[in-house]
């Protein structure tokens, strides 16, 4: 009996983000390069997907995240850290990651563990809530705001806009108002720091202090990047909280495991960004002429380069890479949720950090907590890259 052929996978259809993992499978079997359409080239095995993202040399990030419709790097007044190649990268990147030290990240416990209590806090057990929008999502915006030193009266401004972009990316229009208006503010953010003598506090301020022998950036680089942290930090760690989730109540012998065994915590964190990579994939320009398993690409191909299939792979992980499980063994294979080589996520320990805490306060708090009674998970509406259930209801 012959098994009739899927059509290749397609990032930007809608019917095959919804439900991936047989199109995924067969990509990785017959056809780990497929060719969705004209110039775009879908990579799915893992080893392919690490090779590619440790080739900057061959394979560009100019245009990251742009894909039919999204602003390109020549569209902003300044290249973002994730679409700019060395020596422009490697340069913003040592400025940037002294933010992102073990040290800082551990500073940051208080202050996260302060954010989750005040978010839940309003809530009684017993009670019905929507776990992404009103806590998912609220503490890496907090976290974020707080991390950039941005005051705590505007916060509640901050995350409507930040929302609404969220809610759009990567197809966000330049004139888009909320867009306008949160790079206004982190202009006028930058300015005053700026103007004032440093006060080492927020990452804002150091942008607006370099150190010693870094060139001063202009108000568009520091907006830009500001603005970057913020859509890097936000939705992506509120999937991973959301997805987390979900997968402990939705199984839910996978909760009851933690409320007894806390140390299991932090494996339920790695094992969510393997099973659930909150961003689906990362885009590359090919600059020379390769073969990836096989298949010729040309200099200007597209390469969607897929973190979720490269976190399923069998070859990778074993024959259960599609399970969650919490027993995986770790330092199996390299989760790539967070990406790989030079790009790698600089906030990935804050985002670990978080999903940890917010994972321990709702066990103490909430040991009841379960999916609301005929609660189904849905997709998030337009959001092609991103993956996660669009809401989250339980009961308390
Ligand atoms: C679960 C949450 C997160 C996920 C899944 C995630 C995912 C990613 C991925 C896949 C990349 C690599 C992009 C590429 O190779 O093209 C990346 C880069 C980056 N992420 Fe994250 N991220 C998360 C949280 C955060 C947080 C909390 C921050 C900051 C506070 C952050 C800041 C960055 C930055 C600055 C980069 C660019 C690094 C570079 O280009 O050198 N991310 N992230």
């Amino acid at each position: 009996m012959t098994v009739p052929h899927l059509a290749p996978y397609d990032p930007l259809d809608p019917a095959h983000h919804a439900d991936p993992a047989a199109r995924l499978a067969e990509a990785r079997d017959r056809c780990p390069v497929s060719q969705p359409r004209p110039g775009v080239h879908f990579l799915a095995r893992h080893d392919d997907v690490r090779d590619v993202l440790t080739d900057p040399e061959t394979y560009s990030s100019v245009d990251n995240f742009a894909l039919e419709g999204a602003a390109t790097t020549a569209d902003l007044p300044a290249a973002t850290i994730t679409q700019l190649d060395p020596p422009d990268h490697t340069a913003l990147r040592a400025r940037l990651r002294r933010w992102f030290s073990p040290a800082v990240i551990r500073k940051q416990e208080p202050r996260v563990r302060e954010i989750v209590s005040d978010v839940l806090d309003a809530w009684q057990p017993g009670q019905k809530a929507e776990l992404h929008h009103d806590l998912a999502r609220q503490v890496p915006t907090r976290v974020v705001y707080a991390f950039l030193g941005l005051p705590e009266e505007d916060w509640e401004r901050l995350h409507q806009w930040a929302d609404a972009i969220d809610d759009i990316l990567p197809k966000m229009p330049l004139d888009m108002p909320e867009f306008v208006a949160l790079t206004r503010y982190l202009g006028e953010q930058f300015a005053t720091r700026a103007a004032a003598p440093a006060t080492g506090e927020g990452v804002l301020d150091g942008l607006a202090h370099p150190a010693d022998g870094e060139p001063p950036l202009t108000p568009f680089e520091a907006v830009i990047h500001s603005f970057q942290l913020i859509v890097a930090a936000t939705d992506t760690t509120g999937s991973l909280i959301t997805n987390l989730l979900y997968e402990l109540l939705a199984h839910r012998s996978h909760w009851e495991r933690l409320l007894t065994d806390r140390s299991l915590i932090p494996a339920a964190v790695e094992e969510s960004l393997r099973h659930d990579a909150p961003l689906q994939y990362v885009l590359r320009t090919v600059k020379q002429e390769r073969e990836i398993s096989g298949c010729p690409v040309e200099p200007g191909d597209r390469l969607a380069v897929s973190l979720q299939s490269a976190n399923w792979d069998e070859r990778a992980w074993g024959a259960d890479a599609a399970d969650f499980s919490l027993d995986r063994p770790a330092g199996h294979a390299t989760t790539m949720a967070f990406g790989y080589g030079i790009h790698t996520c600089l906030g990935a320990p804050l985002a670990r950090l978080q999903a940890r805490v917010v994972l321990e306060h709702l066990l103490e708090r909430f040991p009841e907590l379960r999916l609301a009674p005929g609660y189904h998970r849905e997709p998030p509406e337009g959001l092609l890259l991103t993956r996660r259930p669009a809401r989250l209801d339980v009961v308390l």
